[in-house]
């Protein structure tokens, strides 16, 4: 039985007035929420606070990224351990906003979940395709390129302690969510993959949806078979929102 897990990538938003104000109004009301993971991921200023507003409560601290260096010469990047540091138990890796803006490679996605693997962070590690490559009838490839280039690198077995986000690019702030059966459809594609290589982390190993997730939504997507969670951005700007959302997870 895999347990939900509901992310909130805030992305660059919020302030310090904002990070209290989210952070509390969810884990004021986590302890309706034991039987989900539910993990909130700042901006990196904020994690220290965020850390301090979420320590009685089961809510864990996720960050939206991490260098593939441990230390050095790498002016404004964050290292895995200063992610430890701030009691950070998740981190995301090769979203499609950095795999764009910042030209994130699959090489560099693979070193960056290595080296958050190697510091006992779990990562959430997005995949997911562009809209002309849904177009042009190359999602499965591109997804499945995207993770086998992961698993490659850090070996099938590492799966045990990684989550993965599918995030299909078009659905991604853009109020078009996947259907569930769209999204269903890739989910257990992925899943097929990771079973051709292990049978039992392909079963354990939690797979989660993201793009343009929200309260009238969620419950009909985590429904699906093999939809373990979201990842939630817009929505988790905002507490009661992001609160519905685990909710409809919780209702799984
Ligand atoms: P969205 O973002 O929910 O705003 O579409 C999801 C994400 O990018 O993780």
């Amino acid at each position: 039985m895999r347990k939900p897990l509901v992310v909130g990538n805030w992305k660059m938003n919020g302030d310090k007035a904002l990070t209290e104000s989210l952070c509390v109004g969810i884990a004021s009301r986590s302890n309706r929420l034991r039987n989900i993971d539910i993990v909130l991921c700042p901006p990196f200023p904020f994690l220290y606070l965020a850390d301090a507003c979420l320590k009685k409560s089961t809510v864990s601290l996720g960050a939206q990224d991490l260098d593939a260096n441990t230390n050095g010469p790498f002016t404004g990047q964050v290292s895995a351990s200063m992610l430890n540091g701030h009691n950070c138990k998740y981190v995301i890796v090769g979203h499609s906003e950095r795999r764009v803006n910042n030209a994130e490679t699959d090489q560099l996605v693979s070193r960056k979940t290595q080296i958050a693997l190697e510091h006992h962070l779990i990562p959430i590690l997005c995949i997911g395709e562009t809209t002309e490559q849904r177009k042009a009838g190359q999602t499965e490839q591109t997804v499945i390129h995207q993770l086998q280039n992961v698993i490659d690198h850090t070996g099938i077995g590492a799966f045990n302690d990684i989550v993965i986000a599918y995030e299909p690019i078009w659905a991604i702030g853009t109020n078009i969510t996947a259907t569930p059966d769209q999204a269903q459809e890739i989910h257990s594609l992925i899943r097929e993959q990771l079973r051709q290589q292990d049978k039992k982390i392909a079963n354990d190993c939690r797979i989660i949806y993201g793009g343009s997730m929200k309260p009238e939504n969620a419950r009909e997507l985590i429904a699906q078979t093999d939809i373990d969670g979201g990842l939630v951005g817009g929505a988790s700007l905002n507490s009661d929102d992001f609160f519905l959302i685990c909710q409809a997870a919780l209702s799984d």
